[in-house]
């Protein structure tokens, strides 16, 4: 894209913006891990792309988003920022890049900064984690928090299931969220929570509430790209809207194609070359 000598590129949705958004208007993020996806994020003027670690079963093939590495997340967020315009980009912390220790959760956060070029970075956990958040905060770093259903540790959670549902977890996630603001998280993504307790916790933030099941009165939504493409059937929760079916639409042209190829109908003349005609007579002369 180029502008003209007075025209500036559009401005950058920053981590502020999108907390200035509370009350405002919705947020709607969605996960990319690549650039054409996150051009077409741009171009559909969301204002947030996460390069989530759910990278690990919507694209490489894992069974959970353990197995992901810093190596995996930085790859994958340098080619969504290359894509994503002025969308705003939070890059996930992988698995064990950041619960060791404060300076851990610094180092990895800055090379996803740093390298990645990512806006902001995410990171589950509350209580238990605010102090790695104000560390990164401190660092000069907006931080993204992930609570409720947090799928790293979905292992000590007992698995995927909705959290919340009893007077002493629906407390213990209050905790966590007042937590996380606390500690400076600019805006808190909120997984797998009844609807009424995602009310009831984005009432009580200052900060942004992104949602993924947890109910319409969050600031805001988000939804990983698999899932709202119809791009992976392994599995669809039930929070999910698939808006799309791309996972058919991508077999059907492969097996078009095959088809096509094995007929001898793929490539026609127009998808080829020419050779002038003088050039193919020497040829032929010469053969
Ligand atoms: O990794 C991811 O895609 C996420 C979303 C489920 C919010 O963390």
């Amino acid at each position: 894209m180029s502008y003209g000598p007075s025209e500036q590129p559009p401005a950058k949705i920053t981590a502020p913006d999108l907390r200035a958004m509370k009350g405002e208007r919705k947020i709607v993020m969605v996960t990319a891990y690549d650039y054409p996806t996150a051009r077409a994020v741009a171009a559909a003027g969301l204002e947030a792309i996460l390069v989530g670690d759910s990278l690990g079963m919507i694209v490489l093939g894992y069974e959970s988003t353990v197995p992901v590495t810093l190596e995996d997340m930085l790859h994958h967020t340098k080619a969504v920022v290359r894509g994503a315009g002025q969308v705003h980009v939070v890059a996930d912390l992988p698995f064990m890049s950041y619960q060791v220790s404060d300076e851990q959760a610094v180092a990895s956060a800055g090379r996803l900064i740093k390298e990645g070029g990512a806006d902001a970075v995410k990171l589950e956990g509350g209580v238990s984690m605010a102090s790695k958040i104000s560390a990164i905060v401190r660092a000069g770093i907006p931080v993204m928090a992930h609570i409720g259903l947090t799928p790293q540790s979905a292992a000590a959670l007992g698995g995927f299931k909705v959290q919340g549902r009893s007077l002493e977890a629906a407390l213990a996630l209050i905790d966590d969220a007042l937590a996380v603001e606390q500690a400076g998280a600019y805006s808190v993504v909120l997984e797998a929570v009844p609807r009424r307790l995602g009310q009831i916790i984005s009432g009580r933030l200052t900060v942004p509430t992104i949602g993924i099941g947890a109910g319409v009165e969050c600031d805001g939504q988000v939804l990983v790209n698999g899932d709202l493409l119809g791009l992976f059937d392994r599995f669809t929760p039930k929070f999910a809207k698939q808006y799309a079916h791309l996972s058919a639409v991508m077999t059907e042209a492969f097996q078009t194609f095959a088809a096509e190829v094995r007929a001898g109908d793929f490539p026609a003349d127009e998808h080829g070359f020419a050779i002038p005609s003088a050039v193919l007579r020497q040829l032929e002369a010469e053969l």
